[in-house]
């Protein structure tokens, strides 16, 4: 009995394209599955880092309590180990903060925690907002034993530099004067100042003010500026002006970038 003959299937053109339609599927979903994997890693590892530097902070500061929140718009932790490495191995007579939050807080805890170690006689955070100023003196309140620590409210102003470009700045002229005047005068000065304000949105180059302001208040004092987020454009290219403006003055500088999250530059004058 004869049988029936197999069919024979030869792929037509439309399932060639089937095929590879589906060869292509599969190497998207390959890689977007590579991609993924590999943005999460890069993110895990980042809020790992974090984590380690904020375990480090604690203990490094003897905090009893938690710290507050650190994302967002405080510093971040490994920016908050910089700090607290600098004041570890410096000898300060004042820390001056652009900007206050979080970082007051652990400036002050430190300070409380070094006591007479720490020679730093006055600690400043300025802040242009009363709102801001009233959560950073709750934040010290909090910790107690803070009181080589102030926050001081400087809105923001009009101030003009001498190429004449106009930026809104803090109004600290007083403020940095007082903080001078309590400065050993045998040459010996040196002060930390951490920029970190006005935010970004209040201007361009929102904090480039910082360094015409603080030769002029201090000029005698060896300053080291340290400036957070100088991962952003905006930071790297004021800091390029900043050292365009000592170079001019024939002031002596160097400088040092630290790997943290959001990039961070010291400046030391
Ligand atoms: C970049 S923040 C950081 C200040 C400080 N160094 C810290 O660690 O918290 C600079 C300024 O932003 C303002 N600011 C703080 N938190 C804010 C928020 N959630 N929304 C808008 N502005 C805020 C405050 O005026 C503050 O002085």
């Amino acid at each position: 009995m004869k049988g029936k003959r197999p069919t024979r299937h030869t792929p037509s053109a439309e399932s060639a394209q089937a095929q590879a339609l589906r060869a292509e599927l599969h190497a998207l979903r390959t890689d977007i599955k590579a991609s993924v994997a590999a943005a999460v890693h890069k993110e895990v590892r980042a809020a790992i880092v974090q984590l380690e530097a904020q375990a480090s902070l604690l203990a490094r500061i003897n905090g009893q309590r938690p710290l507050p929140a650190m994302h967002g718009w405080p510093i971040s932790p490994d920016f908050g180990l910089v700090i607290t490495d600098l004041l570890d191995t410096h000898t300060y007579h004042a820390v001056v903060e652009l900007g206050s939050g979080v970082s007051t807080y652990i400036v002050a805890a430190l300070l409380a925690q070094l006591g007479a170690l720490a020679p730093v006689r006055q600690h400043v955070a300025i802040e242009h907002l009363p709102k801001y100023q009233a959560q950073t003196q709750a934040l010290l309140a909090r910790l107690g034993q803070a009181q080589r620590s102030a926050v001081r409210l400087c809105p923001l102003v009009p101030w003009t530099a001498v190429d004449g470009t106009a930026y809104s700045y803090y109004d600290c002229a007083a403020a940095l004067a007082d903080v001078a005047a309590t400065l050993p005068t045998d040459g010996t000065a040196r002060v930390l100042v951490v920029v970190d304000g006005p935010p970004g949105a209040t201007g361009h180059w929102a904090r480039y003010p910082a360094l015409p302001l603080l030769l002029q208040a201090m000029p005698q004092a060896e300053l080291h500026l340290l400036l957070d987020d100088h991962g952003r454009d905006e930071e790297r290219d004021l800091a390029q002006a900043w050292q365009a403006l000592l170079t001019e003055q024939g002031r002596a500088f160097t400088t040092q970038t630290f790997p943290c999250e959001k990039g961070a530059l010291l400046l030391r004058i």
